[in-house]
């Protein structure tokens, strides 16, 4: 017996392989505005995250060279000791600014912000109550934490309610929720989880990662759309998705921020977001703020496309968002539809348990606000012959 015994009984990846029915570390060639190649084949991609396109914007890119000329590389180091540089710090007081919160503090990825916002506050004794469709991350996170670990059913406010009241009063809580969930894009009841939360004397982490530029009059996420930021204690988000960039953050009270800063090994014991991923995130914060446009055309698209989808058939779930499940249910069939799409030119995600629920298995696609109608009207052509040609569609 071996530690390694299971690496050799996994198959399953080379088995797909074999039948072409691999959609997974696909290499991308070159990036050219919402086309990328891959095998010298031009596809439309409609599976980032890149809500705003901003991702190669002229502004963006000149502020990640300008930064790399200016700072060098990367940090080579923490921001708690010689990796701090002035621009972290501009970066973080223009988010407390554009969140409309006191302070901000930022990690290196959005899944280390998670962890070390949890692992951080939840300690012996208390308890975390997640959404049981919250992001990977979070559960992680919940299950490094030192504190109990509770699940309500998804978007179901008697289980949460079930949960809490099951809770001793005396226990210090924190309830975690995506503001949108990322695979089949539907929101949180925020308003929900906000009257229980103070009902049950909880704190409230809202993980914005997918609603940030994207939801709300403002951009400024998920609580904005429900008019509910002054109940939400902390929000996180990340740069990996409208901000163009990689990094992540959190925001709230001056002093939570400090506590977090001065505690959390996922900054401590890490380097710090690179000099050009800062310049970026800074460069798209203006745009997301200054150029409000955006937003409204990608509500279009987000509009047309779901809408399309509909009129051929396909059943396109809870979303409310730019995220767009196409559901299939069964995995065979949502790994030959992947393939047919990309064949055809589009570049979808395939999404199977365990990040979807068994049996629920969805080809996920998502917009930007850059895609022409040319290319959504391509992709959707291509959705309906597919779907017809495999039986999915009648
Ligand atoms: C809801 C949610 N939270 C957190 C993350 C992690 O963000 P990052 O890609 O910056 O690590 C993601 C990204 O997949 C996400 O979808």
């Amino acid at each position: 017996m071996s530690i390694f015994d299971k690496c050799f009984a996994f198959t399953r990846a080379e088995e797909a392989q074999q039948l072409g029915l691999y959609p997974y570390f696909t290499p991308i060639q070159e990036v050219r505005g919402n086309k990328v190649m891959i095998d010298g084949q031009e596809v439309i991609m409609v599976g980032s995250n890149n809500y705003l396109g901003l991702l190669d914007h002229p502004q963006v890119k000149q502020a990640a060279k300008d930064a790399i000329d200016r700072y060098g590389a990367a940090t080579c180091g923490s921001r708690f000791l010689n990796g701090t540089l002035d621009i972290h710090v501009q970066l973080e007081k223009r988010l407390a600014e554009f969140m409309q919160t006191e302070a901000a503090v930022t990690f290196s990825t959005g899944f280390q912000t998670n962890q070390g916002i949890i692992t951080t506050l939840v300690g012996r004794g208390d308890a975390v109550i997640t959404d049981r469709m919250d992001h990977a991350s979070i559960i992680d996170a919940c299950r490094l934490s030192y504190g109990e670990v509770h699940t309500f059913h998804h978007n179901d406010m008697d289980d949460l309610k079930r949960v809490l009241s099951s809770l001793d009063e005396g226990i210090d809580k924190l309830i975690v929720v995506d503001g949108v969930f990322s695979m089949e894009g539907d929101l949180t009841n925020l308003p929900g989880v906000v009257e229980l939360g103070k009902a049950y004397n909880c704190q409230i982490l809202v993980d914005d990662a997918h609603g940030l530029g994207v939801m709300g009059i403002n951009g400024r996420g998920t609580a904005e759309h429900f008019g509910l930021e002054d109940q939400i204690d902390l929000v996180m988000g990340t740069f990996s998705k409208s901000f163009a960039s990689l990094g992540g953050f959190v925001v709230g009270g001056a002093k939570v921020i400090s506590y977090i800063k001065h505690h959390s090994r996922a900054l401590i014991f890490s380097a710090s977001i690179t000099p050009a991923s800062v310049a970026t995130a800074l460069a798209t914060l203006d745009l997301i703020e200054k150029e409000p446009e955006r937003r409204e055309r990608l509500w279009a698209i987000t509009d047309k496309m779901r809408s399309g989808f509909q009129a051929m058939g396909y059943d396109t779930g809870p979303t409310q968002s730019p995220v767009i499940p196409v559901m299939v249910g069964d995995d065979a069939k949502t790994f030959m539809l992947w393939k047919a799409l990309r064949k055809q030119g589009v570049f979808t995600n395939p999404v199977v348990y365990p990040a979807v629920p068994h049996g629920q298995a969805l080809i996920r696609t998502s917009y930007s606000a850059t895609h022409t109608d040319e290319e959504l009207d391509t992709v959707l052509a291509c959705f309906e012959a597919s779907g017809k040609a495999l039986g999915i569609l009648s």
